[in-house]
This record gives C-alpha cells, sequence and structure tokens, in this order.
C-alpha cells in the first residue's frame, strides 16, 4: 500500500480545516425526509416531473404537492437576469463577473440576481455557468461563464451561488459536463481523459458544490458516448459520490433519453417535462416512471432519493417560509406584476466598469483629458435603432453589443450606448462629438478626419446554436471583428493620429491588424457589460476611475495558437488533455497578444518581497467526504504574501496573481497554474499586503491511478505578478515525502 510522509518548508503554520460545513444540508434533509412521508406517490411523480414546455409561467415548472405546501417549482433562465420577464435588471454576462477578479462584486452581483428572481417568485435560478469553461476560444456561450481558468471560474461559482442563495433563490450549477461548444451539442460526445476531467472540468463545480449549490444541470451532450444526463459515471460517481453533492440534478431541456437508465444514473428531475415528440408529449418520467417503479426496474427507494434531494433544496434556502407567488408568464411578454429591480443598476455598473481591462495605453491616450473634439464611430456606438430587445433573446449583433444570444439572456429595461455616455459627459467638458454610427468606412474618415481623437467602436458576438446570426450558428466561425471591423479601425487610422478602439466581444478577438496600426494608441476591453455599458465605459475613458480588469483569457496572436476549436464532428477527443488557454502557450512556449491576467492602469504598482509559509504532507487528499469533496481536501496548509505599492499618481486597483508550479515528481504538468488572487485598490503611494491562503487541493494534481487528489513531492514554485507572464516574485517551497 501507498503512503506518504512528510514534508517540512520554510514555515509553518497550523493545519486548520475550513469550508462551509453541511448543517444546513443536515438540518434540510430532516425536513425532507419528514416531508416525504406524507406525500403519496402521484405527489412523488410530479415533484421530480415537469409539466411539459409552455405548461406554467416559467420555461421549467414542477406539480405541485399539496398535502406539504410544495408549489409549482418555477426554474427559469438565466446567468445573467431573469429572462422572458420585465422589468429585470440586464447584468453582466458572467465573463464580465471573471474579468473583474473580484470576489465581492461576484457575490454582489449574485445576490442582486437572486432578489430579482425572488421577487418574480422563481424558484430555481438556471445559473451560473461552469460548463462551457471555455476551451475552444469560439465556443458560442463561453461568455455565460466566467473564465477558462478553473480556478477563477471556481471562484466565481462560488461567490455567485452564495450570493444567490443568501437572497434566497436555489441557484444551477450548469452544464455537467464536457459542454463546449455549439455545434452538434445534442449529439457530441465530449471524451474527456480522467485527468483533464477532474482538473479543468470537474474543478470550478467542486466550488459549486462546497457552496452548497441547491441544483445542478446534466448536459446535452455525451461524455464517453454516453449521455450526460444517463451517465452513472459522472451523476452517481463523480457528483453525488466523489464531491460529495446533495442536491438534485435536473435534465437540460429534452436532454434525457431514457425513463429507466437516466433514473438509475442519478438524474433527479426531468425537464420540462415532454421530452418526445412521438407521440407528442410523450414524457420519460411521470405516468412512465410510475410504470418503471410498478415492473421493477426502478426501486421505489430512488424515487424516494430524487424527492428528497429536490425537498432538502427547497428547504435549504428557507423556501418553504412564505416565498412570493410567481408575478410574471414568459409566454405573454413577461410583464410583471412587481418591479424587482431596486439598485441593482449600481451593481451592474460597477461590475461593468471594473470589468474593463485596458490593453494598450500609448502617449497617454486615456484617460481622455478635455479633447476638443472626438469622433465617435461605428455600429457599436449607439443603441439598436429597433430597440435593445427588437431580436428575441438578443439573437443579432445590431446596434452596441452588451449581452450575446440565447437562452442565457434576459431583456433589457434600457440600455445605455456609448455615443450617448460620451454626449453627456462632452457637454460637460465642452467636446465637440462628430458621430459616425455605421460601419461605413467613408463616412467613419470623413468624421474621423476632422477630430482631434477618434474612438472607434468594434463587437464580435456569439449564443446559443438555436439561433444563427449572421451565419453563425452560435459558435464563431472565426476570432474577427464582425461588420468587417478592421477595415473600419484601418480607415480611420488613415486619417487620424489618435484612435481609440473599443471592443465588445464574448470572447478572444484576433487584434494583429489593430495593433499594427500606428495610430491606435489605446485599445479598451468592454467584453459584454449589460445595461449600464456605457456609463461604465466613460467612467474609465475620462479617468473617473482606473481600468482594473485582467483578462480572463488568453489573446492570442492568431486563432490556431490555442491549439483548440469546435469540431464539425460527433467526437470530440479533447487530445489537448490538460493544457488549454495558457496552459497551452507556456508549455509550447507560444507568445500570446495579451496574456491571460494581463490588463493595464492608470497607475503602476510595484511588489515587494515574498514570503513562503507553507507545510504540507504529500500524498493523497482523504477523510470524509463533505461537499465539493474528501474533507482534507480543503484544509489549510499555507499562505504565500506579498506587498504591492500604488507608485502612480492615481488611485487604481491591482489584482495580484499567485500561480503555483508542481514538482518534477507530478506527471506532466502545465508550467503554471493560478492558485490564488487578489484585487487590491490603493490610493496613490498606498501599500497593501496580498495574502494568498492555499490549501491541499491547490497543491495537488489528479492522480489517475489512485483516483485521489494527490499532493507530490519535491520543490514547488511559485509566481506572483500582474498576469501569468508579468512576474513580479518568485520563490519555492519543499515537500519532502517518500513512498513506501
Ligand atoms: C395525492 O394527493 C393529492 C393532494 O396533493 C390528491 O389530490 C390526490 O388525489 C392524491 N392521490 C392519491 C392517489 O391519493
Ligand atoms: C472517460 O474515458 C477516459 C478514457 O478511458 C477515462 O480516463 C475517463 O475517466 C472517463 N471519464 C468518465 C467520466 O468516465
Ligand atoms: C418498465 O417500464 C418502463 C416504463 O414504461 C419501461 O421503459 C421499461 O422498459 C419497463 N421494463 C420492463 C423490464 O418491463
Ligand atoms: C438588423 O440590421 C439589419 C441590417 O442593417 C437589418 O436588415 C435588420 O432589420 C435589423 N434587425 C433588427 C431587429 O433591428
Amino acid at each position: 500500500m501507498q503512503h506518504l510522509l512528510l514534508c517540512v518548508l520554510a514555515t509553518t503554520t497550523a493545519v486548520q480545516a475550513y469550508g462551509l460545513g453541511s448543517s444546513g444540508w443536515d438540518v434540510a434533509y430532516l425536513k425532507a425526509l419528514e416531508a416525504l412521508q406524507k406525500l403519496n406517490q402521484t405527489e412523488k411523480v410530479g415533484i421530480v416531473t415537469g409539466v411539459t414546455w409552455k405548461g406554467g409561467p416559467c420555461v421549467g415548472n414542477t406539480y405541485a404537492a399539496e398535502s406539504i405546501g410544495y408549489p409549482s417549482l418555477c426554474l427559469q433562465d438565466s446567468p445573467l437576469g431573469v429572462r422572458f420577464a420585465n422589468p429585470v435588471t440586464a447584468f453582466p454576462a458572467g465573463i464580465n463577473a471573471g474579468a473583474t477578479w473580484d470576489r465581492n462584486l461576484m457575490y454582489a452581483r449574485g445576490a442582486a440576481l437572486g432578489a430579482e428572481a425572488k421577487g418574480l417568485g422563481v424558484n430555481v435560478q438556471l445559473g451560473p455557468v461552469a460548463g462551457p469553461l471555455g476551451k475552444n476560444p469560439g465556443g458560442g456561450r463561453n461568455w455565460e461563464g466566467f473564465s477558462v481558468d478553473p480556478y477563477l471560474s471556481g471562484v466565481a461559482m462560488e461567490e455567485t451561488i452564495q450570493g444567490m442563495q443568501d437572497s434566497g433563490v436555489q441557484a444551477c450549477a450548469k452544464h455537467w459536463l464536457g459542454n463546449e461548444q455549439e455545434h452538434n451539442r445534442e449529439t457530441i460526445s465530449s471524451n474527456i481523459d480522467d485527468r483533464a476531467a477532474h482538473e479543468l472540468y470537474v474543478w470550478p463545480f467542486m466550488n459549486a458544490v462546497k457552496a452548497n449549490v441547491a441544483s445542478v444541470m446534466c448536459s446535452y451532450n455525451k461524455v464517453n458516448e454516453t449521455w450526460a444526463c444517463e451517465s452513472h459515471a459522472i451523476l452517481n460517481k463523480l457528483m453525488k459520490s466523489e464531491l460529495g453533492f446533495r442536491g438534485y440534478i435536473m435534465s437540460d431541456w429534452n436532454a434525457q433519453h431514457t425513463t429507466v437508465k437516466s433514473a438509475l444514473a442519478g438524474l433527479d428531475m426531468t425537464m420540462p417535462g415532454s421530452d418526445f415528440s412521438s407521440p407528442p408529449g410523450s414524457i420519460f418520467w411521470g405516468p412512465n416512471l410510475q410504470k418503471a417503479i410498478d415492473n421493477g426496474s426502478v426501486p421505489q427507494s430512488r424515487l424516494d432519493d430524487m424527492v428528497t434531494r429536490i425537498l432538502a433544496a427547497w428547504y435549504l434556502v428557507d423556501q418553504d417560509e412564505e416565498y412570493p407567488e410567481v408575478s410574471f408568464s414568459s409566454w405573454n411578454g413577461g410583464k410583471a406584476s412587481v418591479d424587482v429591480t431596486d439598485d441593482h443598476a449600481a451593481v451592474v455598473r460597477s461590475v461593468a466598469r471594473d470589468s474593463i481591462i485596458l490593453l494598450k495605453n500609448e502617449e497617454g491616450a486615456l484617460p481622455l483629458r478635455r479633447p476638443r473634439s472626438l469622433a465617435v464611430i461605428g455600429s457599436d456606438a449607439i443603441v439598436n435603432p429597433d430597440g435593445p430587445n427588437a431580436c428575441s433573446d438578443r439573437g443579432c449583433d445590431n446596434g452596441t453589443l452588451a449581452m450575446g444570444w440565447g437562452s442565457g439572456t434576459a431583456q433589457f429595461p434600457y440600455l445605455i450606448g456609448p455615443l450617448h455616455a460620451i454626449l453627456a459627459q462632452s457637454e460637460r467638458t465642452g467636446t465637440q462629438v462628430i458621430p459616425s454610427t455605421t460601419d461605413d468606412t467613408a463616412a467613419a474618415a470623413s468624421a474621423a478626419a476632422v477630430a482631434e481623437t477618434a474612438v472607434v467602436f468594434i463587437n464580435s458576438d456569439s449564443g446559443e446554436g438555436f439561433i444563427t446570426v449572421e451565419g453563425n450558428k452560435g459558435d464563431r466561425n472565426n476570432l474577427d471583428p464582425w461588420h468587417d471591423g478592421n477595415k473600419l479601425v484601418q480607415a480611420v487610422a488613415a486619417v487620424n493620429k489618435n484612435v481609440i478602439v473599443v471592443v465588445h466581444s464574448v470572447g478572444p478577438v484576433i487584434l494583429e491588424t489593430i495593433f499594427a496600426e500606428p495610430s491606435v494608441k489605446a485599445i479598451v476591453w468592454a467584453g459584454l457589460p449589460g445595461q449600464e455599458s456605457g456609463s461604465a465605459l466613460t467612467d474609465v475613458l475620462y479617468g473617473k476611475v482606473s481600468p482594473s480588469g485582467k483578462r480572463p483569457y488568453t489573446i492570442a496572436k492568431q486563432r490556431s495558437d490555442y491549439g483548440t476549436g469546435w469540431v464539425n464532428a460527433e467526437v470530440d477527443d479533447f487530445k489537448e488533455s490538460i493544457f488549454i488557454d495558457y496552459r497551452h502557450f507556456d508549455e509550447n512556449g507560444l507568445m500570446p497578444r495579451y496574456e491571460f491576467g494581463f490588463g493595464l492602469s492608470y497607475t503602476t504598482f510595484e511588489y515587494s518581497g515574498i514570503s513562503i509559509l507553507v507545510s504540507a504532507r504529500a500524498g493523497p487528499s482523504t477523510g470524509k467526504v463533505i461537499p465539493g469533496g474528501p474533507s482534507e481536501l480543503f484544509e489549510r496548509v499555507g499562505t504565500i504574501i506579498t506587498h504591492v505599492l500604488n507608485s502612480g499618481s492615481v488611485a487604481g486597483a491591482e489584482v495580484a496573481q499567485l500561480y503555483i508550479g508542481l514538482p518534477y515528481s507530478a506527471p506532466w504538468s502545465p508550467p503554471k497554474q493560478l492558485r490564488g488572487f487578489q484585487k487590491l485598490w490603493l490610493q496613490p503611494m498606498q501599500s497593501g499586503v496580498a495574502a494568498f491562503a492555499l490549501t491541499r487541493r491547490d497543491l495537488s494534481y489528479w492522480d489517475v491511478k489512485m483516483q485521489k487528489w494527490v499532493i507530490p513531492v519535491g520543490t514547488f514554485r511559485v509566481y506572483v505578478g500582474s498576469s501569468s507572464r508579468d512576474i513580479r516574485q518568485e520563490g519555492s517551497f519543499t515537500v519532502r515525502g517518500r513512498w513506501f
């Protein structure tokens, strides 16, 4: 038997367990088990079965159980606002929350999302998203999630879920597992090796489970040739046993394929309850689940377990105590009888502002001071003249881009376009604004030629595969700006020497053409900012605040550098394994244009000192499985500390980042992996402490033979810096031990 010994290191801190514990679940289970006794069989089957598509006010609804006062559960999209309802707040997309690298804002966004959902009577809000993780740079729904890095995505999942559930709505971590593209998503098999599955795709779901997420949604695709929603390997074994998930697993809409196999594999709720079309409205569960119990192919105990899990999640977030009625219908325009928007616009503006990433800034082009004249160029500078909601589920790229398309959307209550906000600002500064709000290059050149400075807006859109926009079936056909954005910038750069480019995008855009223009002095990445787009942007353009976002994924010099892309096939073998995004660029010595973690500020930061206090025992993490995994995995094993000074002349924020390189005794691993970050807001000449707490998990790789997370022996490399390639302090620590 393998075993391990000890360790030792620079200094020692006491090992302490943290983690949320599971007392909330224990109490919820007691209540659920008591309620279970009062239910008759029809009610039990109804609790696990949807009432059919459009059979209730929400995108998903189950049957009420009167005997225990349990409602027809309302399940509603989306991860950035309540879909098909108004008025609601249209929040920045997940990818922008990720780009803030700010735990407090992630939590605040989640709490505001949850408050709106609860206010409207939504029991289960279908988000947040950790799958797709975003390994394919053109993947249509990547923007719904937070980052291609599992650590950053995991932190964002945890904060968002805590925020949502503290507000009283049940969160739903989706899509489980390996749903990385839109093309063929309902038939493709994601064949993922065990190590990549754990270290990349499962990782952020561990955080979700640790944050006591109420529900998980299994995805459309197959995993290793078995449908995700009937895979014993990923539902029962991985999610419920290995991760210790105590809530329930629902199917994605019509992602169930069998009555018996799905039930035995660990599915707990079928959505929307009209699963196949022949005969129309046929369902796998409902009466068929009862038949399967009657003929002995599904045990009664399995149905009781489904019901217990669903009820426990309901009790967990106290929805048995005076929960609001559903106050809108998805199918008649969504007008709600209550206004739940509160002051959430302030959260939107903060997230949008602090997710803006300054990529380039030469000759002090930004912030704008008092330009005499400013050309504002591009169709992305204004709101679609037909209105921000002109296309259903935002399925068009007309006007400024502030969210992608598909089910992961909400209706804009209003959308502040960039030009609108710039005009308001220019009145104060006495700037003459010269707009050219089409993508016509001749008109753009005329406007830019007579202006001191030109701001050009370009974008790139994507979404869910059920809508095709400008030839893109969900996934993007290429990583270029839409509407000939490169040509638009070139036309402006030919006549104006002071060009600022603003990018609204769902994911990476190849910027080489733009970067090569000497007249392009600044590039500002605004992502998908939500309803306060223009206000957040002007806050940064005019220097009211310093930009402080950092790249949640790499921007390559060319698309092929990513080494991954969505496939037009029925199988994706995930051949890149653990080497995606910066792990791939680092491993292969590829120079990105803007690396993972990168982002400039209007001020400068100096790092000084590094202290490394780690005391870890090598070997596998075991112990009782708590929500998230074996308890030892979450034990604290050390802290790494550095000091950051704002050495410039204006206030700003730095995201100090910690990357760890595993010792050579570990299997072939990425040169460095993100394992901590801290955002520090600092006044000029103020310094702050970045302290990164490490758990056993942060030092572990997934050992496929042992089927455990293992801390290897040897010397770990420690990198602290301003991005994944701008390392300011380095060090190491050693975990000693031997196997016997
Ligand atoms: C089950 O309980 C419901 C009340 O929720 C009742 O309407 C129904 O008749 C009961 N069904 C059976 C078979 O007893
Ligand atoms: C999928 O298959 C690969 C290759 O055999 C294996 O390593 C991995 O553990 C499997 N994943 C699951 C979830 O069964
Ligand atoms: C039991 O009933 C279910 C639901 O109708 C059906 O799918 C399954 O094939 C049946 N199994 C047997 C062994 O009859
Ligand atoms: C979007 O723009 C296209 C091209 O200008 C136009 O034909 C279409 O009507 C617009 N659609 C909406 C909904 O605004």
